[in-house]
């Protein structure tokens, strides 16, 4: 800049103001035009939007943003995935090299590391989880975008609200698989054939296991007419869900009211309607629906228009489908889940394959347990029994807890490579009566002490489970006591776990329980 200054001045004394070369100004002016704009470009560094893509192994693409904002060497702002901005943290640039973090779920730290190559970030990634696993590392080449292409779409108009109809499906809690927890993005047609045929073979179907669920990761984009496409895992979904339902099956399917899923696929903002319709033509009986994106558009007030928008859609459909909401838990879904015609919930974050996760969401749901009714069902998130994070104790515990609040029971594990013992939970018929009870009373707890809890639930017979859960980490002497508990003085029970039945004799039943375990005793009518 200072040059061109000096320059203007020499001509302005060379020809005075009146006197000059056109030619010559020109080159000047051009001159000081190009000057100025390598100088602004220099000095904005780094700053601005830059975009990158994330080719994924079933041919779709996941297309990320940096928006970074560079001052010195110092360097904030955000990495926008799924429309979600997540803030950088520690972000500097030095010397031509870009350091950025961010965290993610809580769980992840990602490194950007970035080295700037004319209009070319090239990037590389380092994902880091919880574990002492080495980081998962990934390169990327980001190039400049627009503030116009990180804009969000706009929220859709909302419908008034008013009460969708009971659909009648599901009277007691769904049960089947759901590809996510043990499968997440590997899920393929190939995946969800094994499964069904699992279920048959290993005798999940006659205890009751019915829905096979796809989760996230089968979408692709829309073709010219709006119409959801599958990807390259899932060629013919019509052709999959007659496979599933020649198996005397149900099969289940996933989408987001946002624009995209979790995981970053393609959903169905703006195409309720239509996918509603596509899932339908298509043979499917169920839909989970995840709010994910949507919250980055609406408020979390709206959510009750927004998904009985999808319960209208899917009423309309012409087929009966069952409405699973998941939006966490979020805005008491439990007081209104039922009016945008769901039939299941969620009513927490997403649960992990370890004790601490599974027994702090199992333990938290009495609370709610009024909601559940016949076809209206609080969900605290699929089983994650058989996924090898947790001692066969602890996933009795798992399983115990989720029949006692009538929770849906939807396995999370691979059901073609299971052990025996996981397969005894799963299918272990007598507990499964409880969660399948058509009566739906709720469980109440009746005693609680140090890390012991003592639940009991009426059955429609009349008879009464009594549940007795050890969270401790040491065995506990645990006593129920009949009388305290309105149980009369009753003679006998049936262990659920053992199948043994029980002589009891006074006013109380005394048992040792080992860490992270579980007896569960019915009772019949006295
Ligand atoms: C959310 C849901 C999960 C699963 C994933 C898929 O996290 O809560 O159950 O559906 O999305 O991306």
């Amino acid at each position: 800049m200072g040059e061109c200054r000096q320059t203007n001045r020499r001509y302005l004394k060379r020809f005075g103001p009146y006197d000059f070369d056109k030619k010559k100004l020109m080159r000047t002016l051009l001159c000081c035009a190009f000057l100025s704009a390598a100088t602004m470009y220099a000095q904005s560094g780094i700053s601005g939007v830059w975009r990158y893509e994330v080719h994924r192994q079933d041919d779709t693409i996941e297309v990320l943003f940096l928006n970074l904002n560079q001052q010195g060497s110092s360097v904030t702002g955000d990495v926008i995935e799924n429309y979600h901005p997540r803030h950088i943290r520690n972000g500097s640039y030095t010397d031509g090299k870009l350091h950025a973090e961010i965290s993610r779920w809580g769980e992840q730290v990602i490194d950007y590391d970035g080295a700037l190559a004319g209009d070319r970030l090239e990037l590389t990634i380092s994902r880091k989880d919880n574990s002492s696993s080495p980081p998962h590392v990934t390169q990327a080449v980001a190039t400049r975008s627009t503030e116009d292409a990180i804009r969000l779409p706009a929220p859709l108009p909302l419908p008034e609200l008013h009460d969708v109809p009971d659909n009648g499906l599901v009277r007691t809690p769904p049960m089947g698989w759901n590809s996510w927890n043990h499968f997440a993005g590997r899920v393929n047609d190939k995946v969800v054939r094994a499964a069904a045929d699992a279920v048959v073979s290993s005798g999940m179907k006659d205890a009751g296991y019915v829905y096979i669920n796809i989760d996230d990761t089968w979408e692709a984009g829309r073709d010219a007419n709006g119409n959801i496409q599958t990807n390259k895992k899932f060629p013919d979904m019509k052709a999959l869900a007659d496979y599933v339902h020649s198996k005397g099956l149900k099969i289940g399917i996933y989408s987001s009211p946002g624009p995209l899923t979790c995981a970053g696929y393609e959903a169905s903002y703006g195409h309720e309607e239509q996918d509603a319709k596509t899932y339908a033509s298509w043979g499917f009986d169920y839909l989970k629906y995840d709010w994910c994106s949507a919250g980055e558009i609406y408020k979390d007030g709206d959510m009750r228009p927004v998904y009985q928008k999808m319960g209208d859609a899917l009423q309309a459909s012409g087929r009966p489908i069952v409405f699973s909401l998941c939006q966490y838990g979020r805005e008491d879904v439990w007081t209104w889940g039922a009016k945008v015609g769901g039939n299941l919930w969620r009513t927490t974050g997403d649960i992990s394959d370890n004790w601490e996760s599974m027994s702090t969401i199992g333990f938290s749901q009495m609370k709610i347990a009024e909601y559940a009714t016949p076809g209206r069902f609080n969900d605290p998130d699929m089983l994650e029994v058989g996924n090898g994070g947790m001692t066969d104790d602890e996933y009795r515990v798992h399983f115990s807890l989720w029949a006692m609040l009538s929770a849906p029971l939807l396995a999370g594990n691979d059901l073609e490579k299971m052990s025996k013992s996981t397969l005894a939970i799963l299918t272990n018929k007598e507990v499964i009566a409880v969660d399948q009870d058509p009566a739906v009373h709720h469980a109440k707890q009746i005693a609680a002490e140090n890390s012991t809890e003592i639940w009991a639930r009426e059955m429609h017979d009349g008879s009464t489970v009594v549940t007795l859960f050890n969270r401790g980490d040491q065995p506990a002497k645990m006593t129920v006591e009949w009388s305290k508990s309105g149980l009369g003085t009753p003679t006998g029970a049936r262990n659920l776990w053992t199948h043994e039945d029980v002589n009891l004799s006074g006013d109380t039943y005394a048992v040792t329980v080992p860490r992270h375990a579980v007896v569960m005793l019915r009772v019949p009518k006295s």
